[in-house]
């Protein structure tokens, strides 16, 4: 049997509803904050993400699937999406009406990462972006969406880290010290790590390899290197989510795995996932938008792991299955023609209907409309036929009602209505 690839997998129904009501409740929250949903491919030319999210990244270096097209072009499955959005809002000069806009986009990422609980190679993000605000209440603003959507999805031991990376005109200091430190501690740096120190030393910050983790305990804090402006950002951002209730670490070695990030970074946190413990993280992006040919227009934003996501709520996917609010229940041929525009009939009105699959008792078909939870079972048969009436059953009371067939659609909604006002 042809399986699934490793670290790919199947959301079946009776989690599916679980997904449905994470979407729903995030989307919800997004449009209140005045966010518009975009919708992005999932392939994009190979060189959106190797110039946004930097050559000497893990991401662009080991774990995006790349490959040439047909005709020799190489192409990659997205391994994030704040590339492809910034893209779009370039090219479809977005900024032209409004520099300002608040975007969200849900869908698959695909990095080819050592699968294990909470890591996949196929795996979901929630993505929110916001272009054209250099004000750090925004970047508050974010943290506090970010932080009640954990609420609202019933996800209650987070911890919120943040940090400020600083801008072009600080972090290069801050390089050349962390570049000195990690002279001193070369020989203990993976073969990666020795190579990325001359380049791209930050990169060493958030690799994962133990030894490496272990050198880098005391090395220089950004948070010492930041120029006033940064510094004033960044505690603007720490005042406004302490005015909003929001807790929050600061984290001098939070740099997030991404060269894009300039100034505010931040990652939620939890302990129930064991080692793959970050379910969101995010920061601005304020070169990223001219780096890739736009005008000089400031960015910020994050994204949720969905998968992660489903993994630490206490929700259950099987609680948001929807139940019958009437099963039909019939017996030979004439009735189970009715059934069928019965069903129909009801459907349309907005209920949820379900009928008997062809079993050959009424009794198996009170089974399968118990097992599904159906609320009422709509019975008729031959006597009910002769009669030109339906049983209508209510299954939590057990209260049998006879309808007239006439405007059945009708009385059997008046009937449940009346129940259930
Ligand atoms: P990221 O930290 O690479 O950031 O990913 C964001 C979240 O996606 C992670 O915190 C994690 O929950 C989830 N995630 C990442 N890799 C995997 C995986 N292999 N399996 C399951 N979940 C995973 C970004 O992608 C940035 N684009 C975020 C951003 C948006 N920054 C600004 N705007």
């Amino acid at each position: 049997m042809i399986q699934l690839i490793r670290g790919f997998k199947d959301i079946l129904p009776g989690e599916v509803e679980l997904w449905q009501h994470i979407e729903k409740t995030a989307a919800g929250l997004f449009e209140q904050f005045g966010f518009q949903e975009i919708r992005l491919p999932i392939m994009e030319h190979t060189e959106l993400f190797a110039r946004s999210i930097g050559q000497d990244t893990d991401i662009v270096e080991k774990e995006m699937y790349t490959f040439p097209d047909r005709k020799g072009a190489l192409v990659t499955l997205r391994p994030e999406a704040t590339a492809s959005v910034v893209r779009s809002y370039i090219q479809h000069k977005m900024y032209a009406t409004d520099p300002v806009q608040k975007l969200y986009t849900i869908g698959p990422m695909f990095r080819r990462e050592r699968p294990q609980k909470g890591r996949y190679r196929q795996f979901y993000q929630i993505n929110a972006e916001v272009f054209g605000i250099d004000s750090p209440l925004i970047d508050a603003q974010l943290i506090f969406m970010l932080s009640a959507l954990f609420t609202r999805l019933s996800i209650l031991d987070t911890s919120v880290h943040i940090n400020s990376l600083g801008c072009p005109a600080c972090r290069p200091d801050f390089k050349k010290a962390l570049s000195l430190f990690l002279a001193d501690v070369k020989e203990k740096l993976c073969p990666d790590c020795i190579r990325r120190h001359g380049q791209n030393p930050l990169r060493v910050l958030d690799c994962k390899v133990p030894s490496c983790r272990e050198s880098i305990v005391g090395a220089p804090s950004l948070g010492d290197f930041l120029c006033d402006h940064c510094r004033r950002h960044f505690a603007t951002v720490t005042r406004s989510l302490e005015g909003l209730d929001v807790p929050f670490v600061i984290d001098g070695k939070l740099v997030r795995g991404l060269d894009y990030y300039s100034r505010t970074t931040f990652e939620v946190r939890t302990e129930a996932l064991g080692a793959q413990n970050a379910v969101a993280g995010g920061g601005r992006y304020d070169g990223l938008v001219k780096a890739l040919g736009g005008p000089d227009i400031p960015g910020i934003g994050f994204a949720i792991g969905f998968d992660r996501l489903t993994e630490v709520t206490g929700l259950k996917g099987k609680d948001f299955v929807k139940k019958p609010d009437v099963f039909v229940a019939a017996l030979g041929e004439k009735s189970m023609a009715l059934a069928l525009e019965w069903v129909c009939a009801l459907g349309l009105e907005g209920l949820v209907v379900e009928m008997g699959a062809g079993e050959k008792s009424l009794k198996s078909q009170m089974k399968r409309a118990d097992r599904l939870g159906a609320r009422h079972v709509l019975i008729v048969g031959e006597k009910e036929l002769a009669e030109k009436t339906a049983i209508l059953r209510n299954m939590a009371t057990k209260v049998q009602s006879a309808l007239p067939m006439d405007h059945i659609v009708k009385n059997v909604i008046e009937n449940i209505n009346s129940a259930h006002p």
